[in-house]
């Protein structure tokens, strides 16, 4: 392991990726976000990581936001590049080719909120909490959050996280859409990488294109979303995958796809 504030391991086709800070709960200070931004260059490059997942190191922190001691003294223009910074990183984890699980155990606030939510699927134990309380700080979200949460829950719950600076439990944040599933205390790496295995089954190639067409469209008008669907659902035909899937469909046996 090459860093300081994060842990990389892998797990066959997974890579697992933990923020490993706990003495600040796992906040992410410059050292770690710039560790961060290296590792998802190296993951993105690497063909033979089908899945990546994204956890906290211990029970009870995911990650408890951008490091607020750094950030105390920060000039504006301080504050924009740093902002700027965190929200290269996560996009380019948005961006990552391959599909992309938060394990989310315990405190995932601020920063950590924003992490979990440029994630493409939230898996979230029972002792997770979401949350932007930035302006209980006098600040805003500054890695994305006042736009991805109201992409996530809906523009009227996510103004009201804003501006109440509230947390919402797992059970809360499934009911609004910000998780996809509550685990027990303890088992949402596990239940990540059941889910993991589940996705590396599938034809990457598909899956790939899955997320290219969610991110894109979300991000443009749907006439145009729809257009590029077309375009993707047709590069599917010139590529092995397709042949192989519906051979094994017809065939009737397990469809085996190569890796990326
Ligand atoms: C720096 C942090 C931290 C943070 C926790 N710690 N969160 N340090 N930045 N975001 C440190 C504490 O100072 C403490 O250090 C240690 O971690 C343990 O935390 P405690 O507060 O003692 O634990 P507890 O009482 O259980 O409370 C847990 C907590 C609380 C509710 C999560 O720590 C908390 O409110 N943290 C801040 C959450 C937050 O506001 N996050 C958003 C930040 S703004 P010591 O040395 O005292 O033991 C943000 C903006 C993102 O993320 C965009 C930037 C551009």
């Amino acid at each position: 392991n090459t860093y300081e504030n994060l842990l990389v391991e892998r797990r066959d086709g997974v890579a697992i990726v933990t923020i490993d800070r706990p003495k600040a709960l796992n906040a992410l200070n410059a050292a770690t976000l710039a560790e961060l931004s290296k590792a998802i260059v190296a993951i993105a490059e690497d063909t033979s990581v089908q899945v990546v997942i994204f956890t906290g190191s211990g029970e009870k922190a995911f990650v408890a936001g951008a490091d607020i001691t750094e950030m105390q003294s920060m000039s504006a223009a301080e504050a924009r590049n740093w902002g700027k910074f965190g929200q290269r990183v996560f996009a380019a984890i948005e961006a990552l080719p391959q599909p992309v699980i938060a394990a989310v155990n315990g405190f995932a606030l601020g920063g950590g909120c924003e992490l979990a939510m440029a994630c493409d699927i939230r898996i979230a134990a029972e002792n997770a909490r979401f949350g932007q309380p930035e302006s209980s700080l006098g600040i805003t979200p500054g890695f994305g959050g006042s736009q991805r949460l109201p992409r996530l829950v809906g523009t009227g719950r996510a103004k009201e996280l804003l501006f109440t600076a509230d947390v919402v439990d797992a059970a809360e944040g499934f009911r609004i859409g910000l998780v996809n599933k509550v685990v027990p205390v303890g088992r949402a790496l596990e239940e990540a990488l059941a889910m993991a295995e589940k996705i590396a089954s599938r034809s990457p190639v598909a899956v790939g294109y899955c997320k290219a067409a969610a991110n894109e469209g979300m991000n443009v008008d749907l006439g145009s979303a729809i257009a590029y669907e077309a375009e993707l659902f047709g590069l599917c035909f010139a590529a092995p995958d397709q042949k192989e899937g519906m051979s094994a469909f017809v065939e009737k046996r397990k469809p085996v796809y190569r890796t990326r």
